[in-house]
């Protein structure tokens, strides 16, 4: 067993651990990949401004989401197919997110249902909702998710229509994966994975099959989910959807400042600065670079969070040093999830709660809502 001191540690056991088509489904962007790799390298171009001999004995980088005291302000963001990175991913990420004191968002497209997460878990969890053109299966859904307790409704604003992803086709990953002769030769390396899918009866999307008009099994389900994303959905569609709901929104997937003024004069309680981890429109600027223009925007309006591309504390704090009151991550926990179960959102939290306080400490701050522009050196083209 390696010894993990780092994010991309875990990325590393991900790639040994889990099958070649699930760890190329997390690891990719859609086409050139260029605003995927910018997510992560623009964070770098941002500079910390160290400050010494200051008293540090108290510290603390704990915050609130939503008026949730969380234990620092990070959620786990939606991500489809967890279930597959590890059995049962869905309720490991769960879990261990409760353990921790950070929020958990179970996506639309989860192997787990909302039902099975709620069963294993004892706090409630927010849940990200994909407007389908069926209206009756996205009642449905909010209904289930009010059912089952989830505080929040995070409302995914940037996947119309899919981005393609060029390895998720070469490796036939879709909804259910296909089972080619080389998945099942790769699958067949990883011992561990194939046994905690073997130990479990959930490998299919638990939200959708046996819940959508037309699919009551796996044979029905692709057509279904490649169909059924509303290419019309619109702030009409999301005003239905939020006056269902009735709760805590959250808009997901603002990449703009005109955007962003629309979703705060909409009432969001939040909005999510994310382009979707580089997964939908490449070419778009990284989220960290349209933050401050965003925060210009709708500071103290809503509030703001960002993803896209942050794999350590340094990044966590950069991001609230720009004004972001939140923020979310994707891979960073997924990596952990593939390498070593729940134990590996677990330490993926625990290794970026470490970096932000040490980073924090060493820029001089005792406490994360302390941050601000005067921690950074921010580069001139940042929007
Ligand atoms: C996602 N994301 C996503 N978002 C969403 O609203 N619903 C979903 O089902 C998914 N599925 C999904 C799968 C995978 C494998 C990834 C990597 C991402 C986007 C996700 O919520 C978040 O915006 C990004 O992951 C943030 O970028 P980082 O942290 O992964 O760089």
């Amino acid at each position: 067993m390696p010894v993990i001191t780092c994010i991309d540690d875990l990325k590393r056991l991900h790639a040994r651990r889990v099958p070649r088509m699930f760890y190329d489904y997390a690891e990719s962007g859609s086409y050139t990949e260029q605003t995927f790799r910018e997510n992560v390298s623009d964070f770098s171009r941002i500079r910390l401004r160290q400050k010494v001999a200051v008293d540090m004995s108290n510290r603390s980088v704990a915050g609130s989401m939503l008026g949730q005291q969380v234990a620092m302000p990070v959620a786990l963001a939606p991500v489809g197919f967890t279930g597959m990175q590890s059995a049962d991913g869905e309720i490991k990420a769960a879990r261990a997110a409760e353990a921790f004191g950070v929020p958990f968002t179970l996506s639309t497209m989860s192997i787990c249902s909302i039902e099975d997460v709620a069963a294993h878990t004892t706090k409630p969890f927010w849940f990200q909702l994909y407007v389908m053109q069926d209206e009756e299966f996205v009642d449905n859904i909010i209904e289930r998710a009010r059912k089952a307790g989830c505080s929040a409704l995070v409302l995914t604003l940037d996947l119309q229509i899919l981005g393609q992803r060029h390895k998720d086709l070469k490796n036939g990953l879709s909804a259910p994966p296909r089972l080619t002769i080389p998945n099942i030769l790769n699958m067949m390396t990883k011992p561990r994975w194939c046994m905690g899918m073997l130990g479990t009866r959930r490998h299919t999307f638990g939200n959708i099959v046996g819940h959508a008009k037309g699919v009551g099994d796996l044979s029905s389900l692709s057509s279904w989910t490649n169909e059924q994303f509303d290419p019309k959905l619109d702030w009409g569609k999301i005003a239905r959807i939020r006056d269902k709901w009735g709760g805590k929104l959250v808009l997901k997937g603002v990449l703009d400042e005109d955007d962003a003024r629309r979703a705060a004069d909409f009432g969001a309680d939040a909005i999510v600065v994310s382009n979707h981890g580089g997964r939908q429109l490449d070419g778009a600027l990284s989220s960290i670079r349209i933050l401050p223009s965003v925060v210009r925007a709708v500071k103290g309006q809503t509030e703001i969070w960002i993803d896209s591309g942050i794999r350590s504390g340094q990044d966590i704090l950069k991001a609230l040093a720009m004004g972001a009151d939140g923020t979310m991550i994707g891979r960073s926990y997924i990596y952990g999830l593939g390498a070593m179960g729940q134990a590996g959102v677990s330490t993926a939290l625990e290794i970026m709660r470490k970096e932000l306080d040490v980073t924090m400490a060493l820029c001089g701050e005792r406490d994360v809502k302390n941050l601000g522009a005067h921690n950074l050196l921010v580069p001139k083209d940042f929007e």
